[in-house]
């Protein structure tokens, strides 16, 4: 049975960069401060109207192509995790295949393309699916993305000030490659907790209702503010977010029989610069292991592991021999963890 290893990896963020003072401007009843000393935010990017999901997705999946030296049709399986695709469906995936060329011409491949919806868990649920696939000889390279755009989904007023100030637009891809050495990607430990599902969620429609979404008596769809915009109970997730990267972290290293101190380097899901300083502190990680780039992006859901592990490869930080781990928590409540020696 071959080890499943990453092989390429690659990011694209859209160049807009919108700063805590772009959104006081904007009017939101916020400040820097108050942004900076709660999340660690100072800016985020925001993609143009009129550009998709899967638009994110392509640079960054034809950058880990590249690096990986593989063309479109070398691709087996097609991955992509987000909660913010362009439709309700058909999923992102079919999208980043067509625009690859993968469905005519020289790198025609009519691979599978597999959406998951695990949102800030959704890059390493998809790593367990990319992975497992490697590993049982069903596919020898797996495309894996991760994007977002989050900025046509927030409320950018004082009432969505909560939530809309900690999300940003990006998009993050690895290959997931079968290898003969030892070693690769180990797990992902995989959890959920359904109890918590309305803590953390954006509703939109209810399909319970006939039809979905409400008509007036002209016949036009309307979806009510609290419904359209994701709703969070902060505290709540914090607390709970904590308590499982702490656990889901430790799952890993007691299972590949890895203590913390032999790992190189963490990649954290950053929701919160704080959630990962008191995990990091509670774990005895010590600062220069521990990655992040929230700063910069603020949370960008799925995409957020695959832009750190690219960025910390171009900074040559991460290469190869290092032992990685990886861990996030989100909406759902879902969460996981992975090894994986680079
Ligand atoms: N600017 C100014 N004031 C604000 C802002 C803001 N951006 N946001 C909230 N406030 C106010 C609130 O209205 C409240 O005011 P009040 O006391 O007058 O009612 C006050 O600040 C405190 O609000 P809390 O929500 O209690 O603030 P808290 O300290 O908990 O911080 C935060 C909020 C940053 C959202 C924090 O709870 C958090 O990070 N939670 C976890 C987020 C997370 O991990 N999400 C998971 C990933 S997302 C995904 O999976 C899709």
């Amino acid at each position: 049975m071959p080890n499943a290893r990453i092989s390429g990896t690659g990011f694209y963020v859209p160049p807009r960069v919108v700063t805590n003072d772009d959104l006081v401007a904007r009017g939101i009843d916020t400040t820097n401060a108050w942004i900076v000393q709660r999340t660690g935010i100072e800016a985020r990017r925001y993609a143009e109207e009129g550009i998709g999901t899967s638009d994110l997705a392509l640079p960054a999946a034809r950058d880990a192509l590249a690096r990986a030296g593989l063309r479109p049709r070398d691709v087996d399986l097609i991955v992509f995790a987000t909660l913010s695709p362009e439709m309700a469906f058909p999923g992102s995936g079919v999208l980043l295949q067509q625009k690859l060329g993968m469905c005519e011409g020289d790198d025609v491949k009519l691979c599978g393309a597999l959406d998951v919806r695990n949102q800030c868990s959704g890059f390493l649920y998809g790593l367990q699916v990319a992975a497992d696939a490697v590993r049982a000889g069903s596919a020898k390279h797996v495309l894996l993305v991760g994007a977002e755009t989050h900025s046509a989904a927030i409320d950018l007023s004082t009432r969505g000030r909560t939530v809309s100030t900690l999300f940003g637009d990006g998009a993050g891809a690895v290959i997931v490659s079968a290898t003969d050495e030892p070693g690769g990607v180990r797990g992902p430990w995989l959890g959920a907790d359904g109890r918590h599902a309305e803590l953390l969620c954006q509703k939109v429609w209810d399909i319970r209702k006939r039809p979905f979404i409400p008509l007036d008596a002209d016949g036009v769809g309307h979806v009510d503010a609290e419904h359209m915009w994701a709703q969070m109970d902060g505290r709540v997730v914090f607390k709970h977010a904590v308590e499982k990267m702490c656990l889901a972290l430790m799952q890993a290293c007691w299972a590949t029989n890895v203590e913390p101190a032999d790992i190189d380097l963490f990649f954290f899901h950053q929701a919160n610069l704080r959630i990962n300083q008191y995990v990091a502190s509670q774990l005895g990680l010590p600062d220069d292991k521990v990655v992040h780039n929230i700063q910069r992006y603020g949370n960008t859901t799925a995409a957020t592991i695959p832009i750190l592990l690219a960025e910390a490869e171009r900074d040559g930080r991460l290469t190869r021999g290092k032992k990685i781990a990886m861990v996030a928590f989100g909406s759902g409540f879902t969460w996981a963890s992975a090894i994986v020696d680079w």
